[in-house]
C-alpha cells in the first residue's frame, strides 16, 4: 500500500516526500515537471512523470501500488498569471484535479490530503482569520482552490471520500536537502535572498502606505518542514477514521515585508537595497492564521516558524544552490 504524493518534486510536496519517507511510508510520485525539480526527490522514488489529468496513468498508478490515500499539492500557483489566463488555472487546477480525484474514487481510495490556501479568503473581514471567516477569493488562482474544496466536500457525502483541506499561509524555508526553487519566483523570501547574493539589484517592496505599523503588508510565514508535519499529521488522522475538514496552517503570528529583510540583513550580513514599487492589486494589508484548530485536531505545533529559523533554514540552502536546484 503506497501514498500517491502529486505535485512531489514541488517545493512543499518534495519536504513532505521526504517527510515521509523518514517515516517509513511508501510514496509514488505524479508530476508533470513542468515545475518540479527531479533532484528535490530522492533516488529511487517511484516517480511518473506526466499529468495529474491522464486518466489511464491515474489508474495504471493507483493499480500498480495499491494506493490507500493522496496527498495532491500538483497545481499552479501564480496568482499574477492567473488573472491573466484563468482558463489555464481552471483547466489545470480544477478539470485535471477532478480527473484525478476521479479516478482515484474509482480506483476505490477514500483518503485525500488536499493543498489549498488563505487565497480562499481574499480580503479578509477579519483578523485572524478561521476557517468559518468569509471566503471570497480575489483572483482566479484562489477560486480554484475553493471550487476543489467544494468539490471534495460534494465526494464525501456522495462517494465516502474523506479529506483535510489545509489552507496554508506563506510556506517559507528549507530543510537541508529540499528549498523553494520556483520559476519565476514570486514569494518574498526566496527574492530577498537573490538580492542578498547580487542576483537581483533590490528587493522590490510593493506598497509602504498600508494601515499597518511599518505601511508594508503583513504575512503569516510557516516552516516547510511544519507543513510537511502537518500533512502527515492529517493523514493519520484521516486514518484513525476521523471526518473530513478545512484547516488553517499558519502561526497565528504576522511579520512586515521589511521585517522580513531587516531580518535577511541580520541573517546573511548583506545589505539588501530595497525599492518601493506601486501596491499590487488585490493584496490584503494582514493575513494572519487562526491556526488553534489544526493544533486541536491533529496535535499540530509548529516548532521551526519563528523568521529567524525560517530565513536562516532558507539562507543555507540557498548558499549551496545559488542558482537553485
Ligand atoms: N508556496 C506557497 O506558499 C503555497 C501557499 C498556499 C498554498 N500552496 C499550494 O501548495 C501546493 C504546492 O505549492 P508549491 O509552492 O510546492 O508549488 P510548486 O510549483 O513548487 O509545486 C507544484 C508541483 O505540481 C506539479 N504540477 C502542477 N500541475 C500539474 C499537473 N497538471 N500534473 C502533474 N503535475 C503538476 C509541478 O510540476 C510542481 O512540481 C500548490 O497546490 C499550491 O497551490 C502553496
Amino acid at each position: 500500500m503506497a501514498i500517491l504524493v502529486t505535485g512531489g518534486s514541488g517545493y512543499i510536496g518534495s519536504v513532505t516526500v521526504e517527510r515521509l519517507l523518514a517515516k517509513g511510508e511508501q510514496v509514488v510520485v505524479l508530476d508533470d515537471l513542468a515545475h518540479g525539480h527531479l533532484a528535490a526527490l530522492p533516488a529511487g522514488i517511484p516517480l511518473y512523470q506526466g499529468k495529474i489529468g491522464d486518466p489511464e496513468l491515474v489508474a495504471r498508478i493507483a493499480r500498480e501500488h495499491s494506493i490507500e490515500s493522496c496527498v495532491h499539492f500538483a497545481a499552479l500557483i501564480e496568482v499574477g498569471e492567473s488573472v491573466l489566463d484563468p482558463a489555464k488555472y481552471f483547466e489545470n487546477n480544477v478539470g485535471q484535479g477532478m480527473a484525478l480525484i476521479g479516478e482515484l474514487v474509482q480506483a476505490g481510495v477514500r483518503r485525500l490530503v488536499f493543498s489549498s490556501t488563505a487565497a480562499v479568503y481574499g480580503d479578509p473581514e477579519e483578523i485572524p482569520i478561521t476557517e468559518q471567516s468569509r471566503k471570497w477569493p480575489k483572483n482566479p488562482y484562489g477560486w480554484s482552490k475553493l471550487f476543489m474544496e467544494r468539490l471534495l466536500d460534494t465526494y464525501d457525502t456522495a462517494y465516502e471520500l474523506r479529506f483535510v483541506a489545509l489552507r496554508y499561509f506563506n510556506a517559507a524555508g528549507a530543510t537541508e536537502k529540499c528549498g523553494e526553487d520556483h520559476r519565476p519566483e514570486s514569494h518574498l523570501i526566496p527574492n530577498v535572498l537573490a538580492a542578498a547574493l547580487g542576483q537581483q539589484k533590490a528587493i522590490r517592496v510593493y506598497g509602504k502606505d498600508y494601515p499597518t505599523p511599518d505601511g508594508t503588508t503583513i504575512r503569516d510565514y510557516i516552516h516547510v518542514a511544519d507543513l510537511a508535519d502537518a500533512h502527515i499529521r492529517a493523514l493519520e488522522h484521516l486514518r484513525s477514521g476521523a471526518k473530513s475538514d478545512f484547516l488553517n496552517l499558519g502561526t497565528g503570528r504576522g511579520y512586515s515585508v521589511l521585517d522580513v529583510i531587516e531580518c535577511a540583513r541580520q541573517v546573511t550580513g548583506c545589505p539588501i537595497p530595497l525599492q518601493v514599487e506601486p501596491p499590487r492589486t488585490g493584496d490584503p494589508a494582514r493575513l494572519i492564521a487562526d491556526p488553534s484548530r489544526a493544533k486541536a485536531l491533529l496535535g499540530w505545533e509548529p516548532t521551526q516558524s519563528d523568521l529567524h529559523s525560517i530565513i536562516s533554514s532558507a539562507w543555507n540552502w540557498r548558499l549551496r544552490h545559488r542558482d537553485g536546484y
